[in-house]
């Protein structure tokens, strides 16, 4: 990534978690450029990065290597479209728009290589997942260039179908919101046995990190940890036993079916 010069479009809050962790790896602000039609969003991009912004969306691609399409879903195509005439050679497209699938950009932007990934709201704090797709047109080079930069916020894994997307929405693009629910209903739970309120919260969040951290750290599986933590006739059986009587494993599966299908939904109605 040394000589790339990457434009993003759209300087929202995942663009600039992008940038921040792009700078942190040793790109020059000069190479970055961001376009966004909020004044305010542009003045603090430039201050907190020193990366030049535009107003116009044109202005902010010309010669970028990469372009990173980082609006809502919402306006996605209207973007696109405007942006079409302006694009130059074999320019990188990389979305990070939920939803929106590469078919629909090569509709509205040519058939031109296409990276479409899925991060996840921790990226905001550099410890994102995203899962990556990339179409035919991308070139070994160009893939390398999207991984670097989705590892600018976290961990990034390639994916050999697009539709596996929908899988990744399900588990990891809403899946902080599953550990919320569960680190709520933990805090709830620890607060009825009888613990103040930020005792149960610290108890249940730390929980949680560790638990976290020692799994990515293991070379075995959750599935081995767990039952290292079980002794028989523990408390951690009794848990564990009353949460599967309640069809715990059923109820998750259920859950990230719900979500893929809404995400393949949702690509439907935002592609038109
Ligand atoms: N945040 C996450 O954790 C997360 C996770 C996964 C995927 N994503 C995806 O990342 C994308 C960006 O999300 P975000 O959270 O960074 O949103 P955001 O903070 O709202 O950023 C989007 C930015 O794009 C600007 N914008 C609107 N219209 C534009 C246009 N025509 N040209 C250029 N810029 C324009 C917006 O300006 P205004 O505010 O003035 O409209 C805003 O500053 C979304 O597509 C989302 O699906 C985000």
């Amino acid at each position: 990534m040394s000589q790339t010069r990457i434009a993003f479009i759209g300087a929202g809050n995942m663009a600039a978690s992008l940038i921040g962790g792009l700078r942190a790896q040793g790109l020059e602000a000069s190479q970055i450029r961001a376009s966004d039609p909020g004044a305010d969003t542009r003045t603090r991009i430039q201050a907190d990065h020193g990366i030049e912004t535009f107003e116009d969306n044109a202005q902010a691609i010309a010669d970028a290597d990469v372009i990173v399409l980082a609006v809502k879903p919402q306006v996605m195509k209207a973007v696109c479209q405007a942006l079409q005439p302006h694009l130059q050679g074999d320019q990188l497209i990389v979305s990070i728009a939920a939803g929106i699938t590469c078919a629909s950009l090569q509709s509205w932007l040519g058939a031109r290589p296409v990276v479409r990934c899925m991060p996840n709201t921790p990226a905001l704090l550099r410890q994102g997942v995203s899962g990556l797709y990339a179409t035919h047109e991308v070139s070994a080079e160009q893939r390398q260039q999207a991984e670097q930069l989705l590892s600018a916020v976290g961990t990034a894994l390639w994916l050999e179908q697009e539709q596996q997307l929908d899988a990744v929405t399900a588990v990891s693009g809403s899946g902080p919101a599953y550990f919320f629910l569960l680190i709520e209903a933990m805090t709830a739970a620890g607060e009825k046995l009888g613990l103040p309120r930020e005792t149960a919260s610290q108890l249940t969040l730390h929980t949680a990190l560790g638990a976290a951290r020692m799994a990515v750290a293991s070379e075995v599986d959750a599935a081995e940890l767990r039952r290292r933590v079980t002794s028989p006739a523990g408390t951690t059986e009794a848990a564990i036993t009353s949460f599967q009587a309640s069809g715990f494993e059923a109820i998750v599966e259920q859950a990230l079916q719900a979500a893929a299908k809404r995400s393949a939904e949702l690509a439907e109605q935002l592609g038109q």
